[in-house]
């Protein structure tokens, strides 16, 4: 799978080093240069026009972009450096819901000290301890106006099973619909549901695995969802959303 190169940040500053450019123009001539990540965040302001990306609350600043750009190659390694990681033990950020990606870096962190974190991970955890809350909302940002390259799976359409599971949950197992909540196109509903389109099937599993089990406490409807599957049905359903686009 071709993998975009690695672009350092330098190319992206334009203006006074430093200087914060101000919302609208400045933002948007800024985001035109961007590359696999900030190129599609750019079409998005382009379609609604700049007067449309000022008045928007939540369109990130270059400024944001930029400092979640230059802290990304701590996560490249594993993340990939536009979020496409390049190995199915780690999820592709690309294009994910930036709420959502903040919330899960929060929850790498332990709610109190001395407390376990709400989701275990033994690397993730000292990762997430190390990022202030502007580092992890810069981090959201950039990766989430990433471009998502699909993992390299079967056709959605091959998996019959998988999509009986997604589109109409498992009868006598109190298990819904997965595109109830994560869409029917598997993009999910933000600020609340997760993207599962495109993902590693391996990654899937692997989290489906962690709320069943308890490593990871969503305070929400996966653990039991995930606990009334059986481990066919899991990778049943975990192969279907990878091959969604
Ligand atoms: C050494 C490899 C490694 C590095 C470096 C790394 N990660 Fe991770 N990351 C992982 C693994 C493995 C998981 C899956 C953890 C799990 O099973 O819950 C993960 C999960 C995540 C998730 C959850 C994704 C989801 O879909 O729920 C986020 C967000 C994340 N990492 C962000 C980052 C950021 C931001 C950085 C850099 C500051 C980073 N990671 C650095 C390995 C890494
Ligand atoms: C009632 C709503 C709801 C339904 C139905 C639902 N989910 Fe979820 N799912 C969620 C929420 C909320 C999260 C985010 C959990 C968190 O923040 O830890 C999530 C997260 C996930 C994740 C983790 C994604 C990641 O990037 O780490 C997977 C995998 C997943 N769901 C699979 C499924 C599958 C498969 C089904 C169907 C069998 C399903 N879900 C049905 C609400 C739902």
């Amino acid at each position: 799978m071709p993998h975009a190169p690695y672009l350092p940040a330098q190319r992206f500053r334009s203006g006074a080093p430093g200087a914060r450019p101000g919302p609208g123009r400045a933002v948007l001539r800024s985001l035109v240069v961007g590359g696999a990540c900030w190129a599609l965040a750019s079409v998005a302001l382009a379609a609604n026009g700049p007067a449309a990306a000022t008045l928007s609350a939540q369109a990130p600043d270059a400024a944001q972009l930029r400092h979640g750009q230059a802290l990304a190659r701590s996560c490249a390694a594993c993340h990939g450096a536009d979020g496409n990681a390049s190995g199915p033990q780690f999820p592709k950020l690309a294009g994910q819901d930036a709420a959502y990606l903040e919330r899960e870096l929060e929850r790498f962190r332990p709610a109190r000290p001395g407390a376990p974190a709400a989701r275990r991970s033994p690397v993730m955890n000292p990762i997430a301890q190390g990022l202030s809350e502007q580092d992890r909302r810069d981090l959201a940002a950039y990766f989430a106006s990433c471009k998502l390259k699909p993992a390299l799976a079967p056709q959605a359409a091959d998996l019959p099973a998988g999509a009986r599971i997604w589109r109409g949950g498992i009868l006598g197992r109190r298990v819904p619909a997965c595109a109830a909540c994560h869409g029917a196109d598997g993009h999910g509903i933000p600020p609340l549901y997760p993207s599962l389109a495109g993902q590693w099937s391996e990654y899937l599993v692997s989290q489906l695995r962690a709320f069943r089990d308890g490593t990871r406490n969503d305070q929400g409807p996966m653990h039991d969802i995930a606990s009334r599957m059986t481990e066919t049905q899991i990778r049943e359903v975990a192969d279907f959303a990878s091959g969604l686009h």
